[in-house]
């Protein structure tokens, strides 16, 4: 009895803990600025999650909710590409393959 309990307290606190990480995203998310001049890119994390059809694992695709850069660092280690070009890679090939922006000015504004 008292083993359930215990497991029921512990299925809450997982299901808080899971639901408030995803809550904790900003709707929008400002990407750091790498490499040119242009304003920073604004990337509507929540749009793309819950209208445009993608999936978390189509971006997070490690499985692990976690900043690009926690893996992708700023020069390339071994297989892992370095940043910019994985944020460039994952966003372009995708909209190639959808309907989303390939026109530089439609990520890159000068002025957002
Ligand atoms: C179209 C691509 C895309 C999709 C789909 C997507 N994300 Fe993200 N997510 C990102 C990007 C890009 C960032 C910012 C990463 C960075 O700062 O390097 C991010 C950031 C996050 C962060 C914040 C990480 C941190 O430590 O600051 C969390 C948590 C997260 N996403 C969870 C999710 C979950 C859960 C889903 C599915 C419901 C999802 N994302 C779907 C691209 C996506
Ligand atoms: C937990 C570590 C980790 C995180 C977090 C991570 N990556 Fe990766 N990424 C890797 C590794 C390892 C590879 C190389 C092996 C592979 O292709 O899976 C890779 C490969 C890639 C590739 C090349 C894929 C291909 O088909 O050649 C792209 C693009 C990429 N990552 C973009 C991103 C973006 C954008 C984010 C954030 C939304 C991200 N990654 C988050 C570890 C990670
Ligand atoms: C897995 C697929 C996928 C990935 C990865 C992806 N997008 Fe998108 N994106 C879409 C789709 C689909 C649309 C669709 C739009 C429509 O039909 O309106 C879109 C629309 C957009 C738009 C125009 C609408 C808006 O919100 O202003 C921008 C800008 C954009 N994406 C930026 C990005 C950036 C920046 C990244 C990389 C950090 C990214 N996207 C990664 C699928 C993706
Ligand atoms: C789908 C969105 C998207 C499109 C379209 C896009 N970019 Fe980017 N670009 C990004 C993101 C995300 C980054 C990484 C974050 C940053 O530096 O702002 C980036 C980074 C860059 C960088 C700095 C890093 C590097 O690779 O040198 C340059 C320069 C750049 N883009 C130029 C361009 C040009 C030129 C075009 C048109 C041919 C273009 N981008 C189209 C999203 C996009």
């Amino acid at each position: 009895m008292k083993n359930i309990k215990v497991k029921i307290l512990m299925l809450f606190a997982l299901t808080f803990i899971v639901s408030s990480q995803l809550l904790s995203v900003e709707d929008i998310i400002l990407l750091p600025r790498l490499g040119h001049r242009k304003g920073q890119i604004k990337f509507n994390h929540k749009s793309h999650t819950q209208d445009f059809g993608t999936k978390c694992i189509d971006c997070h695709h490690s499985g692990e909710n976690k900043k690009c850069s926690t893996c992708h660092l700023q020069k390339d280690q071994g297989e892992i590409m370095k940043l910019r070009d994985a944020y460039h890679q994952q966003c372009r090939s995708c909209h190639k393959k959808t309907s989303g922006p390939v026109a530089c000015g439609k990520c890159h504004k000068i002025y957002q």
